[in-house]
């Protein structure tokens, strides 16, 4: 989580959003010009009650307004009455102006959008395709809620910004502009008084942009702890009830919320004021403005309509400046999730240096002083690792749980680096290899199982086995001793699993996760407690089929059945991080160490 004051620069964080409206600015400027026309119109349709007004008394209408003018331009009077004149003239250009501030806003709005949504789109992309490179540690070090929730509350707070914030900036602050051009044109010392109460307005301004960024960020890093709640009791729906931990559930969502609420509540009151006092500072303006005009030194140089029109200018100029101090909630909101966001795409991805270029490796492994430590911690998970691990060979791991073996796994997948140490693939280091090639070399099993709310099929020819055909298939499914239930399903292998295999039993699972391994066909295979939700028959049946699929590849198994162990090559036998012994099955019961009363104790708990 940041703090509030290691912030870049708001300028900074403006320039890179912008920098993603580039993009699409050719309907940027479309929607600037719709805009540009839209506030021109408004002021014309101000301006319009000069024409009106003067129609009405003796002398000829013209005055200073930009209606009648461009009227008697086009269509010039001849002898015809100013009142005759002025029933056609004025409804006519009370329509074409109507219409051109119609078009405006279309033109404005739409275009906006546009550019709005291409943002986002690609925010939201550039967010996923960061999220699925990052290094495993960082997956680790977030909750899945707060990740979630970035590509989807935050990217839209962001596309709030960018279309609602940059609509009413353009649209208000070019009608504003076009106002005050328009009063100053008419009579700049009534409007310098209109001035004097800028210092105040700005104060404001700034003062609620500020609140209003604190509390969006709280109220985003709170969405992330009510997404992450939401999705870990809907995981968790066994648990929660027969632990009886639904109210205690209920109790941490309810407290995520109600922070959320607290702190949307200050945002609301901040809004809520500042609307109020943007509206009374400019009442003070306006009553001052009255009060001038009707100096008669002033009255003198005005026409009784230019004086209305006048006046109407200034009245229109309440609501664009009351959106404005209120769209900075958008915009604050809005800053504050893209900071977040672009924190988010600045995460590196994973370190792949490697040069080296993998087709298909031997298979030959070696620990040469590997140590290991989480990042982030300084406890020693692994210590002074040495082994090798011949090409084509079984090799099992055991050892109590803790022992570090899934972490020695993670190093071999390099979703780690050791602290210190090497890790060598048929002799180079493992991270001279390019590294989607040297992840190729792997068909993994690991102990947690992840199905994909998607077909059999989909699950099993995954990834670079995604065109695997189907006697291909069977045959991996077969391996696994998953053929038998696939074929049952009503689908068979177009049956749609539910989320993360819902409806599969944990050993069904497990052997759809073997069947994914097998059918990769890689040169190593690691099942991590691979088989440990399987009964003693299934195992058995796949213990046999291991059998055949190891021949001609490394196959490095964690187990904690004697079945699996003892037809290994080598076992490996882990405690605290070290590795105490290695051998055969007899030597080591012979040895009589930590293997021999893993061995007597059943071996059945990992
Ligand atoms: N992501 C992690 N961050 C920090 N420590 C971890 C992490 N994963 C595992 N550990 C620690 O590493 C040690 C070894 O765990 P692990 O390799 O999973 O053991 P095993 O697979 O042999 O049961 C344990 O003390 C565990 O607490
Ligand atoms: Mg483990």
């Amino acid at each position: 989580m940041k703090t509030e004051s290691t912030q870049p620069s708001d300028w900074a964080l403006y320039r890179r959003l912008l920098g993603y409206v580039a993009a699409h600015s050719g309907a940027f400027l479309l929607s600037i010009v719709g805009f540009l026309v839209y506030s021109v119109a408004n002021v014309l349709l101000a301006d319009l009650t000069q024409f009106l007004l003067d129609s009405l008394g003796e002398a000829p209408p013209m005055g200073m307004g930009f209606v009648s003018q461009a009227a008697h331009w086009f269509w010039p009077p001849g002898d015809k009455d100013p009142l005759d004149y002025a029933r056609i003239a004025v409804p006519v250009a009370a329509i074409v102006l109507a219409v051109m501030r119609a078009s405006g806003y279309f033109l404005g709005n739409y275009f906006m959008n546009i550019v709005a949504r291409g943002v986002v789109h690609r925010l939201r992309t550039q967010v996923f395709d960061v999220l699925i490179r990052v290094p495993k540690q960082f997956i680790d070090s977030h909750t899945h809620g707060e990740l979630v929730s970035k590509l989807t509350f935050n990217v839209e707070q962001v596309s709030g910004a960018s279309s609602e914030a940059l609509k009413t900036i353009l649209r208000d602050g070019l009608t504003i502009l076009a106002l005050i051009s328009y009063m100053l044109y008419l009579n700049w010392k009534l409007t310098l008084v209109f001035f004097a109460i800028t210092p105040a307005m700005a104060a404001v301004v700034l003062a609620v942009g500020r609140h209003f960024r604190r509390y969006s960020r709280r109220i985003q890093d709170s969405m992330g702890e009510v997404t992450q709640l939401s999705n870990e009791s809907m995981h968790a729906f066994d648990e929660l009830r027969m632990f009886a931990a639904t109210a205690q559930q209920s109790a941490r969502f309810r407290a995520a919320s109600e922070f959320n609420r607290v702190q949307s509540l200050k945002l609301a009151f901040v809004q809520a004021v500042s609307t109020p006092i943007a509206q009374v500072l400019l009442a003070l303006a306006l009553a001052a403005l009255f009060w001038f005009a009707l100096d008669p030194a002033i009255l003198a140089g005005f026409s009784a309509g230019s004086l209305v029109a006048f006046i109407a200018a200034a009245t229109q100029l309440g609501k664009p400046i009351r959106t404005l101090t209120n769209v900075q909630s958008i915009i604050q909101r809005g800053l504050a999730a893209a900071e977040d966001l672009f924190a988010q795409i600045d995460t590196p991805p994973e370190v792949d240096n490697g040069r080296l270029t993998l087709e298909r490796a031997r298979g030959e492994i070696v620990l040469d002083h590997v140590d290991f430590a989480y990042p982030g911690t300084d406890q020693l998970v692994l210590q002074d690792l040495s082994l090798r691990i011949p090409a084509g060979k079984m090799v099992a791991f055991v050892g109590r749980s803790g022992a570090g073996k899934s972490s020695l796994i993670n190093l071999l997948c390099r979703f780690y680096d050791p602290t210190s140490g090497q890790i060598r693939l048929d002799e180079q280091p493992v991270e001279g290899y390019r590294l989607a090639d040297y992840r190729r070399q792997f068909g993994l099993v690991s102990q947690r199982v992840v199905l994909f709310s998607d077909t059999v099929r989909a699950n099993v020819a995954f990834g670079e086995a995604d065109h695997a055909d189907d006697v291909a298939l069977r045959q991996a499914l077969e391996t696994a001793q998953a053929w038998s239930f696939v074929e049952a399903l009503p689908n068979g292998l177009d049956a749609t699993l539910g989320d993360g295999g819902s409806g599969l039993s944990g050993g069904q699972k497990q052997r759809l996760a073997i069947a994914r391994a097998v059918l990769k066909d890689a040169p190593i295979l690691v099942l991590d407690e691979a088989t440990s939700a399987l009964d003693n028959e299934s195992e058995a049946a796949i213990q046999a089929s291991l059998e055949s699929i190891s021949t001609g590849r490394t196959t490095l198994v964690i187990a904690h059945r004697l079945s699996t162990v003892e037809h290994a090559d080598m076992i490996v036998v882990m405690d605290e991080g070290r590795i105490v012994a290695t051998g055969s099955h007899t030597e080591l019961v012979a040895e009589g160490g930590l293997y021999a009363s893993l061995y007597q104790q059943g071996f059945t708990n990992p």
